[in-house]
């Protein structure tokens, strides 16, 4: 079959994989090549066991799959081949020499840059879908027109802006997709290229368009926003504790305020996941580096609220069980950094699981879908923990619970049973406040939720 378009996107990790999925699901007159370097994950995604779980995703990929999604490890073949070529590797925070802990770590991006660069044969549009520093475009261009061969390449700067857990979703019906290319001709056409793409599913004006710079600030800004939300709704929550004033009421009513809005006002154990935390030290980085002091420290504060919030949990979990958890049994509801995905990347459980390690306390972990990760994660220091998917055999013989995601799975248990298993006095420690926490008091519990009072029966 004759495709119009052959695309490529070098990078099959959880952005990669499912942008491309629905790429060929939504536009069968375009071949969709997913390449990476690491062939284990190349064929796990050729396989039944797909390496990244989203809900809806597996679907759309058997559908398309061998029609016109296509994924291997022939990275110089798939960049001759292709027009547009979509860069999804991955950008994590770099953890040796200048800005060490907070700048982005380009190395896997340079390498992209400059395997292009090696293979092209005929013109290409390159887009930015990896979050980066704000101008990194320009060291694309760079390095792609070192290569005297007279090979037009275009970038173009298309964040991604979907969130693990309900990637699908957002994919099928973003809020926007927003596309930065340089105000030149040619600039401008290779934008309207990738807009015609989008134009398949997405409607018109939901596809904006600025310059190359404001749309790499964009994201970093976009996730800086998120995240901010988060800790301010968490340090709220701690003089709640102090005060005996209840989060989700004080939450709700900030929330009715139209121009606050009531989405992502949940308190938690704190933040998680591959990119919060990373794209906000990249901003601080950069802040930073334009002697920009007053705003680094402002948005720096937003990292450190997400630190104090999950030793917070662990302080608290300390001080109600008697000071010691010594030899103590806790069972961890959930390791994934969110619902509805088994990325651990981040994840306050991993944070919560090592201090409680330090407190010599034995942990049972339980996830639905983590497990795999979180053995990872503990790897080397979890000769006293142990792996269970099922959280009713999990709570057996435990003193205590901590709720660390916020599965639906969770919210729905026989508590009644669980309790009966478990070692009295028995706490629950709610890091997510989605349990019925009246309910839990009644059956025995001594209860902990996050920005309430504690229901104790001392
Ligand atoms: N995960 C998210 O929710 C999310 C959302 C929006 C944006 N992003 C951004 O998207 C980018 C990718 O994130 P991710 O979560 O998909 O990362 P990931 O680690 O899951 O996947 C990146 C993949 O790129 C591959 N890779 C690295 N260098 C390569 C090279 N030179 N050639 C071929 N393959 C190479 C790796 O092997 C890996 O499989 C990051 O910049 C991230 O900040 C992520």
């Amino acid at each position: 079959m004759n495709f119009e378009k052959n695309i490529l996107c070098i990078g099959a990790g959880y952005v990669g994989g499912p942008t491309m999925a629905i790429i060929a699901y939504k536009c069968p007159q375009y071949r969709v090549t997913v390449v990476d370097m690491n062939s284990e994950r190349i064929a796990e995604w050729n396989s039944d066991d797909l390496p990244v779980y989203e809900p809806g995703l597996d679907k759309i990929v058997k559908t398309v799959r061998g029609r016109n999604l296509f994924f291997n490890t022939e990275i110089e073949q798939g960049i001759k081949e292709a027009e547009i070529i979509f860069v999804s590797v991955n950008t994590p925070t770099k953890t040796f020499g200048a800005g060490a802990g907070l700048a982005a770590d380009l190395q896997y991006w340079e390498k992209t840059a400059r395997q292009i660069c090696q293979c092209a044969q005929s013109p290409k549009i390159i887009v930015e879908k990896s979050t980066l520093p704000v101008r990194t475009a320009l060291a694309m261009e760079r390095i792609l027109t070192s290569n005297d061969n007279g090979i037009r390449f275009d970038v173009l700067s298309n964040p991604e802006f979907l969130a693990e857990g309900t990637a699908i979703n957002d994919l099928e019906n973003p809020d926007r997709v927003l596309i930065g290319s340089r105000q030149t001709e040619s600039g401008l056409k290779a934008r309207d290229e990738l807009v015609e793409i989008y134009a398949n599913w997405v409607p018109i004006e939901r596809i904006i368009t600025s310059d190359t710079w404001s749309s790499e600030l964009s994201k970093l800004a976009a996730n800086a926003f998120l995240a901010q939300r988060i800790s301010s709704i968490n340090s709220i929550s701690a003089l709640c504790e102090k005060t005996d004033a209840n989060i989700t009421d004080v939450a709700n009513a900030v929330g009715t305020d139209s121009r606050v809005g009531n989405r992502f006002l949940n308190v938690s154990v704190g933040f998680g996941g591959s990119c919060f935390e990373k794209d906000i030290l990249n901003l601080v980085y950069l802040c930073q580096n334009y002697a920009l002091h007053e705003v680094a420290d402002y948005w720096a504060s937003v990292v450190k609220i997400n630190e104090y919030q999950k030793n917070r949990f662990v302080l608290n979990m300390i001080t109600a069980m008697f000071n010691t958890l010594v030899g103590k049994k806790i069972c961890l509801f959930g390791f994934a950094f969110k619902a509805n995905t088994g990325d651990t990347r981040e994840s306050p459980a991993i944070f919560i699981a090592k201090r409680l390690i330090e407190e010599k306390a034995e942990l049972v972990v339980t996830d639905p879908k983590a497990l795999k990760n979180a053995r990872i994660d503990l790897n080397g220091i979890d000769s006293n923990v142990s792996y269970m998917e099922d959280p009713y055999e999990a709570a057996v013989g435990c003193h205590a619970i901590a709720i660390l995601t916020e599965w639906d799975l969770y919210r729905n248990l026989e508590f009644e049973k669980i309790y009966r298993s478990m070692i009295k006095p028995a706490f629950i420690f709610d890091g997510r406040n989605i349990l019925d926490h009246k309910k839990l008091f009644q059956i025995g519990f001594n209860v902990f939720p996050i920005g309430k009072p504690a229901l104790t029966h001392f």
